[in-house]
C-alpha cells in the first residue's frame, strides 16, 4: 500500500511557505537598541539642523518682505536647502520632508515613510501623546539603510500658509492655488501633526 501524507502536513507546509514569503516581502524591521542609539543621535542632529535652516529662512523672508514673498522661498528653496543640510552631514545622508497631506507632490511618502506616518497617526487617533522619533531598519535586497523620523507639529507661524482657508490672507491663498493646484496642506491648527522629517543613513 502506498503511504499517503496526511492532509494536515500539506496544509502546514503551505502555511510555512506563505509565512516565509510574507516575511521576505517586508523589508522593514525595528533596529536593535544599539543601532537605535546611533540612529537617534545622528538623526536628531540632522533633523534639528534642517528645522533651524528652514524656519530661519521663512521667518527672515516674512519679516523683510511679507508672507506672499515668503511662499517663493518655500517654493524655490525648501528642497535645495534640505539637500544642502544633507550634504553637510556625513556622506550618504539623505533628508526629506514628508506628510500624508502634501502641498508639493514631490514630498509624497514612499512605502517606508507611509508606515512611519501611520505609526504616528494611529497614536494620535488613539488620543495618545506621541514620541519624539521613530526609527526603521530597511533591508532591501543586499542594501541596508537606517531611517530616522522626527514628527513636526504646527505652530502659529505655519498657519499663515497652512491654516484654515478662513484664517489665511486671500493673496496667500491665490498664490498657493496657482503654484500648487493639488495642495492638500491646509486646514491645520496649532499643535496638529503635520508630517515627518526623514533622515536616511547608509552606514551607522
Ligand atoms: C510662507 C508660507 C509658509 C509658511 C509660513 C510655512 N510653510 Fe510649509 N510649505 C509652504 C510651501 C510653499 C511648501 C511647498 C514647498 C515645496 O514646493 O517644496 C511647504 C511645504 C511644507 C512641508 C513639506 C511637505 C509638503 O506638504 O509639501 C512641510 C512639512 C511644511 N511645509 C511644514 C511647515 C511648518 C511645520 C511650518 C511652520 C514652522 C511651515 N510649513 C510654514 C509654505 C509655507
Amino acid at each position: 500500500m502506498r503511504y499517503k501524507f496526511p492532509n494536515y502536513i500539506f496544509q502546514i507546509s503551505i502555511l510555512i511557505i506563505i509565512a516565509a514569503c510574507s516575511q521576505q516581502k517586508n523589508p522593514v524591521s525595528a533596529p536593535s537598541s544599539e543601532e537605535n542609539k546611533i540612529i537617534v543621535a545622528k538623526g536628531d542632529a540632522v533633523a534639528k539642523a534642517l528645522i533651524l535652516t528652514l524656519k530661519g529662512e521663512v521667518k527672515q523672508a516674512i519679516d523683510s518682505n511679507g508672507v506672499v514673498e515668503a511662499i517663493a522661498v518655500c517654493n524655490e528653496k525648501a528642497i535645495p536647502l534640505t539637500q544642502n543640510v544633507a550634504s553637510l552631514a556625513e556622506e550618504g545622508t539623505e533628508i526629506k520632508r514628508t506628510t500624508s497631506k502634501p502641498r508639493n507632490p514631490a514630498n509624497s511618502p514612499d512605502e517606508f515613510e507611509k508606515e512611519a506616518l501611520k505609526h504616528f497617526e494611529k497614536l494620535i487617533a488613539a488620543g495618545e501623546s506621541f514620541p519624539d522619533y521613530y526609527t526603521q531598519k530597511v533591508v532591501d535586497g543586499g542594501d541596508t539603510s537606517y531611517y530616522y523620523y522626527k514628527p513636526m507639529k504646527m505652530e502659529a507661524l505655519c498657519l499663515l500658509c497652512h491654516g484654515t482657508p478662513e484664517t489665511m490672507a486671500p493673496e496667500v491663498k491665490d498664490v498657493l492655488a496657482k503654484l500648487y493646484p493639488e495642495d492638500q496642506a491646509t486646514g491645520y491648527q496649532e499643535g496638529d501633526f503635520r508630517g515627518l522629517i526623514r533622515v536616511k543613513f547608509k552606514n551607522l
